[in-house]
Order: C-alpha cells, then structure tokens, then sequence
C-alpha cells in the first residue's frame, strides 16, 4: 500500500514534482527513428514529462525536439513547414532551427528592432541510437554521458525498436514488469498447440510460483527467478535499470540477443512504452525478427501509427494498439475458456488490458493508479523494493544528492540473462554467471554529440 503522498510522489512527473525532477536527469527515448526518417519532412507531436513537444529532421539531417508551439503568439509548430534548416510557424512566418533558436521573423518590419535572441523556443539535447531518438529533459548543468546500454551501442541492423501507447501512469508498467508472479497467470496459455495465442512466454507457465531472489544493485535491481527444470534450475534473471528500463532474458544458453523495455512518461496519465531487441554477433534478419516474435514478450502488440488525443486537449502522434479499451482488447470468451487464461491474444495487449482498467485516483480506472487501496504480499517484494528505490532517489535529488548512476554509462551496460545450472542459491549463481551479464566487447561508438 502506498498512501497518498507518496503514491502522488512516485506517480506525478511534471516540472518540480520530485520524480519529474528525477527523470529529468536521465536520457529518456522520446520516438523511432524512422518517424522523423526524412530530412524536411512532417514534424511529429510528442509529449514527455508532461511537456508538448515537437519532433523534425531538418535539412541537414539534424533531428530537433522543440516546444510544441511558436514564441510569437503560441501557434502550433506542427503544423508547420519543415524547410531550409528549420521549422516555420505558419501563422506568420517565424523560424526556429533545432536547438530552438529563432533564425526569422518575417512580420517584424523592416529598421524595427531585431528580437530573435529574445524569441528561442525550448529545444532539448537529442541523440539517435537503437533505431531511437533519444531526449535530455533535464538541466543544462547536468546533462550525462549516453547511458551503455547495450541495445542502445550495437551496430546498425542489429537492434530493433517500437513503442505504443499505455494509458496509465507510467509507474503501472514498470511495476508489471517486476510482478513475476502474474506471469504464470495473466500470460497463461492451457495448449501451446492448440492456442490462438502462440506468443507468449508459455514455457515459463510450466511452473506457476517460482523461486525469486531480488538484490539491490548501483544500477537498479537484478531479480532471478529459479524453476526445477529436469533435476536442475532455470534461472532466469532480468534487470531493471533505473528508472524505468528493464531487460529480459531470453531462452537459456550463450548469450547472443536480449531486449527490454521502457516505460517512458508522456504525462501523468499515459505512458509510451518502448520495446527493444538486439543481437551481439550478427544483423537482425527475418528469422531473426520471427524469433523474436515468438518469444512474445518483447515483440509489440498490434498497432497502427495514428494520432491520440489526450484528456486535455493536446495530440500526440502514437503507435496505437489495435486491441484497446474501446473493444475490451478484442477478448474472445471462447478463447478464455479453451486457449488461454484471458480470452485476450499477446503479451503486452494482456498487461495493457488489466493496467489501463485498474482502480485509479478518484475511482476512475485510466491515469494514476489509487495505490492506498492496495494488499500486497510478499510475491509483491520486487514492487515494493523498486518503488522504494525511485522514491528515496527523488527523495534525495530534492535535497540535492544527484543520482549515482547517471554519472557512469558503464553502469548501464547489464545483459539479462537465462540458465540451466545445478546451483539452488541465488549469491552462488551471481558468483557463477555474474561476469556474463556485463555487456562488453560489443560496442560500436557512444552516438555523436
Ligand atoms: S504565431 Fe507563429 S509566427 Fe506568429
Ligand atoms: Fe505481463
């Protein structure tokens, strides 16, 4: 159960809220490259952090992430022209390049005083990496290094990415990532066979309560979860990287792939989720991708690029998933009964289903979720321990202790990974295997400044 104010300190991430305050010190991504793939070509709306924002590749390829309306009377740059090094509002002709400074203001006449150094809209830092722009909303002063992550440093062609739209807070995905004892549930399949369903991580339904062991780490936390399997253990071990990253594993062996997700803010109420898959030794072709897909945890849900009209007026422009709260995710009663524990087809379609419909604040089921009605129990440790992570870090940054972690990218650089192993303890595992989930000899150049 978390109480009111601390429930709103964990949720809430505008400008000045504690934890707005402790995403703003972390590179967050903020859209796919190939959304803003053409220089010139049509600006993208975004909001982060609860901030409107715009997105366009100008001319030179530079791609900008700017204040979402003109410094002149507060027009919408979307609809703007992208054209000659910049974005022109088309109210009256004013001109911002990437990094929001004003490079014309037409309507001004001729001998008036010259104003542009005055009129720069907000523009923040950005770097593409991963088939993923990536965005610093924080202060100047403490902008970071390019945190290692390993998707985030493979060479092009060996990294995928997507992202769609959670209508929840941000907080509810992440803690449907750590809640491993939903697994064996809500991703249930009863015949891998015969079900509609054959994506999700079946394999790991075999057994429904297992084993987990949770460490704190300098990066976030590393949570395994051990399975009998055939007079050994599958140990399987996921990461979670602060703030909201995780990593997955993938089938047990070498390790050659892995992904994850990220639950990135676009305001209080929704949440942008990332997904992300990479290889180490080779590009990522069609069997590859097929693979993935499979493996159903990391792969996206159906969705549609298309325009989303938050509660408040503002659009963005989104991945939607086809399976939505509109039509109770597709749920198949027939499928319920025969296939699967939910009647609803994949993974994130699953998750999304139960996060968006929640009990929220105020009795409504969207948004922030109504945390002091809560009984949790100890499978609940890893939600417990991570919100206790998050809020002792904005805690910490509101008296002026910066985050460790965003000053080492090398603190990124985890892999997670899956094992068959004689070994029962979790410690003795970690001394085995610990090595293998350092992410090294990989790595193509941190993106340019
Ligand atoms: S409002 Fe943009 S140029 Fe006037
Ligand atoms: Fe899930």
């Amino acid at each position: 159960m978390l109480r009111g104010e601390a429930n709103e300190e964990l949720s809430r991430v505008g400008k000045g809220t504690p934890m707005g305050e402790l995403f703003r010190r972390f590179w967050l991504p903020a859209l796919l490259t190939s959304e803003v793939e053409a220089p010139d070509g049509p600006p993208v709306r975004l909001r982060i952090l609860g901030e409107d924002l715009v997105a366009f590749r100008d001319s030179s390829g530079r791609v900008g992430l700017v204040s979402a309306y003109c410094s002149h009377r507060l027009a919408p740059l979307f609809f703007g022209r992208n054209e000659d090094g910049g974005i022109r509002c088309v109210y009256h002709g004013w001109k911002f390049d990437a990094e929001g400074r004003c490079l014309e203001t037409p309507n001004v006449p001729a001998g008036a005083p010259d104003i542009r150094d005055r009129v720069g809209i907000t523009a923040y830092p950005v770097r593409e990496a991963g088939g993923v722009v990536w965005a610093y909303l924080g202060p100047k002063e403490h902008e970071p290094r390019f945190p290692g992550l390993e998707y985030a440093h493979v060479p092009p062609g060996h990294a995928f990415a997507a992202r769609w739209l959670q209508r929840t807070n941000w907080s509810q995905g992440l803690e449907g990532e750590i809640d491993s004892s939903h697994i064996s549930w809500l991703h249930r399949d009863f015949d891998r066979d015969t079900t509609k369903q054959k994506v999700t991580g079946a394999q790991l339904s075999a057994d429904a309560a297992p084993h987990i062991e949770l460490r704190q780490t300098d990066y976030g936390l590393v949570y395994g979860a051990r399975r009998d399997h055939e007079g050994q253990y599958l140990w399987r071990v996921t990461q979670l990287i602060l703030p909201m990253f995780s990593l997955i594993p993938r089938g047990p062996g070498a390790f050659a792939a892995g992904g994850g997700r990220a639950w990135v803010p676009v305001d209080d109420n929704c949440t942008t989720v990332f997904t992300f898959g990479y290889r180490v030794d080779h590009p990522i072709d069609e069997d590859e991708l097929a693979s993935y897909y499979r493996s159903g945890a990391l792969f996206p849900p159906r969705t549609q690029p298309g325009r989303y009209q938050l509660p408040d007026g503002y659009v963005i422009d989104t991945w939607l998933p086809v399976a939505n709260k509109e039509n109770d995710y597709l749920i198949d009663r027939e499928m319920q009964r025969t296939a699967n524990f939910t009647g609803i087809w994949g993974v994130h379609d699953q998750d999304r289903a139960l996060a968006e419909n929640s009990r929220g604040i105020g009795g409504t089921s969207p948004g922030v979720a109504d945390r002091s009605f809560e009984h949790l129990v100890s499978s609940d440790r890893a939600v417990v321990t991570v919100r206790r992570i998050l809020l002792n870090l904005a805690d910490a940054l509101r008296k002026g202790v910066e985050p460790a972690i965003v000053a080492d990218p090398e603190l990124f650089a985890v892999r997670a990974i899956s094992k068959l192993s004689p070994l029962a303890a979790f410690d003795a595992f970690m001394a085995e295997y610990g090595h293998e989930m350092r992410a090294s000899g990989a790595r193509a150049p941190v993106p340019a400044e």
